[in-house]
């Protein structure tokens, strides 16, 4: 078997692979969520960078030639050094892609007034790369930045819908949205965020959209995948799902089915 692998610190990557699997049902695909040292987000870069190659390594065991950091801390922090420093050799031939670049491809087109939000971990947020990428593609859109430190841990302790997670959500909102009056575009740039979006809605006006990464996430790989068939032909596809979490499967198993939105059984798996 030759999956694509889709790899999160913990349950956030699984709202990626939902819409993924919509896009690309016949594709098999491997799950990895390192739940026993989330939040990544709070970490300084070089434990993010180790923790996300060993499970790219991990990926590589399994069998992936492709594997996607449905994370936007781990992208941010590990993507550019595996993707230049670590395919090479005996890896030559595997692709590792993630969320940052195809989310800062198309932003700037949900936008009416050119002014955004980008709501992230301290890691997303302080390693610039959003600003930098979106530069790239949207050069005149004016972009404000928020860390929301708290929002991973309420989700990843399932305490979304909790009257306390309120204040934090709603904290940082109020913070985003004084630093500049003209957004009316706020994206969730960590993958664990669409399980806040109610939340999110009751604290911002409704003239402001929430965009999500998923779909996002998703078209861009249907369109990387087209453009390489090369890649394409080496992953299996007999439509098949795995599952693994290096923490605990039976809460993997409570909580990942809400970001899924289908039952999940998940597996033990050991990283370094
Ligand atoms: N889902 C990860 C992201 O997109 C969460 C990071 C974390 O573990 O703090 O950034």
């Amino acid at each position: 078997m030759q999956p694509i692998g889709i790899f999160d610190s913990g349950y956030g990557g699984l709202s990626v692979m939902k819409e993924i699997v919509k896009s690309l049902p016949e594709y098999n695909f491997i799950y990895l969520g390192d739940n026993a040292r989330a939040p990544y987000g709070s970490r300084d870069f070089d434990s993010v960078f180790e923790y996300t190659w060993q499970a790219v390594q991990w990926f590589f065991e399994q069998g992936c030639p492709l594997v996607i950091l449905a994370c936007n801390t781990a992208s941010a922090k590990a993507l550019r050094t595996i993707q230049q420093k670590k395919l090479v050799g005996k890896f030559a031939s595997k692709r590792v892609l993630g969320v940052i670049r195809p989310t800062s491809e198309v932003i700037g087109n949900y936008s009416s007034t050119g002014h955004v939000g980008v709501l992230g971990t301290t890691g997303t947020v302080q390693s610039q790369s959003y600003l930098l990428e979106i530069q790239k593609f949207f050069p005149h859109l004016v972009v404000s930045q928020e860390a929301c430190p708290m929002w991973v841990p309420l989700v990843e302790n399932g305490e979304a819908d909790s009257e306390g997670a309120g204040y934090f959500i709603k904290e940082n909102l109020d913070n985003i949205l004084a630093a500049d009056g003209k957004i009316d575009t706020l994206l969730l740039a960590c993958t664990h965020y669409p399980l806040l979006e109610p939340r999110i809605r009751a604290y911002i006006p409704t003239a402001v959209k929430i965009v999500s990464q998923g779909a996002i996430v998703a078209q861009s790989l249907v369109d990387y995948l087209e453009r390489h068939p090369e890649i394409a032909s080496r992953c299996t596809k007999m439509g098949g799902r795995e599952f693994f979490t290096t923490g605990d499967i039976n809460d993997f198993d409570t909580h990942g089915s809400s970001f899924f939105g289908h039952p999940i059984r998940s597996k033990k798996a050991h990283l370094p």
